[in-house]
């Protein structure tokens, strides 16, 4: 048998357990967290299979097209680019959200935020049954996670997002059609509360602001700081620029019923609901995240 046969039949015997014991090494020695996960996904993703199923197919070989698309990605992922980027999606909610360059990959920790911002909208909605159409704001809104899970738990109310990103809107856009809840949503694209009409009020506000500090940027990982927008993630010197302008300019767009809940950076507590009580909100609570760190506050005007 020449050479090139063997190598050639070589290459079209690699099974799935074969690659992604190989990929695991390879990602680990790059030094990405989770590496076996990180190589499961990528391969269910490649053979479009659900990851478990994997499991059942560990003696499958893999064609040369396979072997050659999985090359590709896993050394994509070896350089750091985040896997999500790869996929072209992350989960947010039990929703899959398109991404890419121009958004933040969605954050677990967010959940906990559309999660308190639908459970309060689904109590005023029953509450006032059936009342007018409530309404909610996502300022910073990114990909559109938040403005669209919120739509989607909430079949009734109608959302505004704001982002001063343009090519971040295309994508919130994108994906508020591809979760039916388009008709629902409105994006306006300027910065923050400027870019909406004085008047306009909502029974809910939600922000996930940027809040690095500018110097901690370098100091991410290559996924975060290499990889998400920078104006995602910069929130000036001390982290805090945007929360003190949303301290002093939200209230007039809530409703005096209404609620604002952010989410922070970790160690950020303190200082931002000192902030806010010093622009006259009242913190009726705050609460820690999946690490039992506090990440989010929830905040009414002061009447
Ligand atoms: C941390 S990301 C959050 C994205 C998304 N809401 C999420 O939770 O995944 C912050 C978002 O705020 C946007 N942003 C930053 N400064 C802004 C400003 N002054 N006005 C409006 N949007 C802003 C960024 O473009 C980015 O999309």
């Amino acid at each position: 048998m020449t050479l090139n046969l063997k190598l050639a039949l070589y290459i079209v015997c690699v099974t799935v357990l074969e690659v992604i014991q190989r990929s695991t090494q390879f990602l680990a020695e790059k030094h990405v967290e989770s590496a076996r996960l990180q190589t499961e996904l990528l391969l269910a993703h490649l053979l479009d299979m659900p990851r478990m199923q994997l499991y059942l197919s560990f003696d499958r070989a893999l064609t040369k097209a396979e072997l050659d698309g999985f090359r590709q990605f896993v050394k994509r992922r070896g350089q750091r680019e985040p896997l999500q980027h790869i996929t072209g999606s992350a989960s947010f909610c039990g929703l899959d959200i398109v991404v890419n360059r121009h958004v933040l990959i969605p954050r677990p920790e967010t959940e906990l935020l559309a999660e308190s911002g639908w459970e309060f909208l689904n109590r005023l909605q029953t509450g006032s049954n059936p009342g007018p159409q409530l309404s909610a704001l996502d300022v910073g809104t990114g990909s559109g996670c938040l403005a669209i899970a919120l739509a989607v738990k909430c079949p009734a109310i109608r959302v505004d997002a704001v982002d001063i990103s343009a090519e971040a809107l295309d994508i919130a856009k994108q994906n508020a059609k591809r979760h039916g809840v388009a008709e629902r949503l409105r994006f306006f694209h300027g910065d923050g509360f400027n870019a909406l009409a004085a008047g306009t009020r909502f029974e809910l506000i939600v922000s996930n602001p940027p809040y690095i500090p500018t110097s901690e940027i370098e100091t991410l990982e290559p996924e975060v700081r290499d990889h998400d927008p920078r104006h995602a993630l910069d929130g000036g010197p001390d982290g805090l620029d945007i929360f003190r302008r949303w301290a002093a300019q939200a209230a007039q767009f809530l409703n005096a019923t209404g609620r604002m809940m952010l989410e922070f950076g970790d160690g950020q507590d303190q200082a931002v609901c000192e902030l806010l009580e010093k622009q006259n909100w009242i913190v009726e609570n705050v609460l820690a995240d999946y690490t039992q760190r506090p990440r989010l506050l929830i905040a009414r005007r002061a009447n």
